[in-house]
């Protein structure tokens, strides 16, 4: 279980330290590893993974020879990293609590590589989140973006759409994180952060969710502990909706498995790889 909290009064951060995205994240970490690989991080770089979770991104990082620093808003989540980097052995990978709107205690040009998969995404204030990333990478470093695409037919964006829509209506002003997962729109957030367009590469790659349980087990450990589908369940189980929800999850989950297996769930998703060099 994750560690006890004090309640927090931002909405950003108490979604995700609702649940205990670890158990998320385990189902992650071959993709975590593999997308890393590809990354040309090298022994010695300097790292950073913005809302790097529990670590399925940083560990393999920090096990090519990068010295990295994972930085989370979810204290439980930063706690799970550092347990996780000490029992592998890590010593050149630690993790603190930050925001991705601020990171003030980050110094300028301070990485070579600023990483940041389905993790900055999911910050307020979109502009705010790319000129914190450019400003803490130096000339010549690179961004990495992880991103999921809106109106995805594959897994997460599918979870998001179905679960937003049987939670209460966003407050006025929010933007979606899944508008992350459009070109335009990251061209726009990186460029007002002094990014030309041409310094940015798009590809869509897969990332695959491996879990040791059926479709709905998996869906159970969403619903236990995953932020935004734990938020959706509280709301339909208000408006005696709870059933439909997980039939709607359930059936998504059991599509989307590629296991040839009832009691095994491998799924495949599609994201946004966002590639930035900065001069
Ligand atoms: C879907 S999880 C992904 C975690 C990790 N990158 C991974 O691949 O396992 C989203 C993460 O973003 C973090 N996060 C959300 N808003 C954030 C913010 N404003 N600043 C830093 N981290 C944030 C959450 O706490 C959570 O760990």
């Amino acid at each position: 279980m994750p560690e006890p909290t004090t309640p927090t009064a931002n909405p950003n951060q108490a979604l995700w330290e609702k649940g205990d995205f670890t158990r998320i994240a385990a189902s992650m970490r071959e993709s975590g590893e593999a997308l890393v690989a590809s990354l040309g991080i090298r022994a010695g770089d300097k790292v950073l993974d913005l809302g790097c979770g529990d670590g399925t991104t940083a560990l393999p990082a920090a096990r090519l020879g990068a010295d990295v620093l994972g930085v989370d808003i979810s204290r439980n989540l930063v706690a799970a990293g550092n347990r996780r980097a000490a029992e592998a052995g890590l010593a050149n990978c630690r993790f603190e609590q930050g925001d991705a709107t601020e990171l003030s205690g980050l110094e300028d040009d301070r990485f070579d590589h600023v990483i940041s998969i389905f993790g900055a995404m999911f910050a307020p204030r979109p502009f705010d989140v790319a000129r914190e990333m450019v400003r803490v990478t130096r000339p010549g470093g690179q961004i990495a973006m992880g991103n999921w695409i809106p109106n995805d037919p594959t897994l997460v964006a599918q979870i998001l759409k179905i679960s937003s829509a049987y939670s209460p209506p966003p407050p006025e002003g929010f933007v979606s994180p899944m508008t992350w997962g459009v070109r335009e729109q990251v061209e726009a957030r990186f460029g007002a952060a002094g990014i030309p367009a041409t310094d940015i590469a798009f590809s869509e790659e897969t990332y695959t969710f491996n879990f040791n349980g059926s479709p709905s087990e998996f869906v159970q450990t969403f619903h236990h502990y995953y932020g935004p589908t734990m938020n959706a369940f509280d709301a339909a189980d208000k408006a005696g909706r709870s059933d439909a929800l997980a039939g709607e999850l359930n059936a998504l989950f059991t599509r989307e498995n590629r296991s040839g297996r009832a009691d095994m769930t491998s799924i495949p998703a599609t994201f946004l790889l966002v590639r930035v060099r900065v001069a």
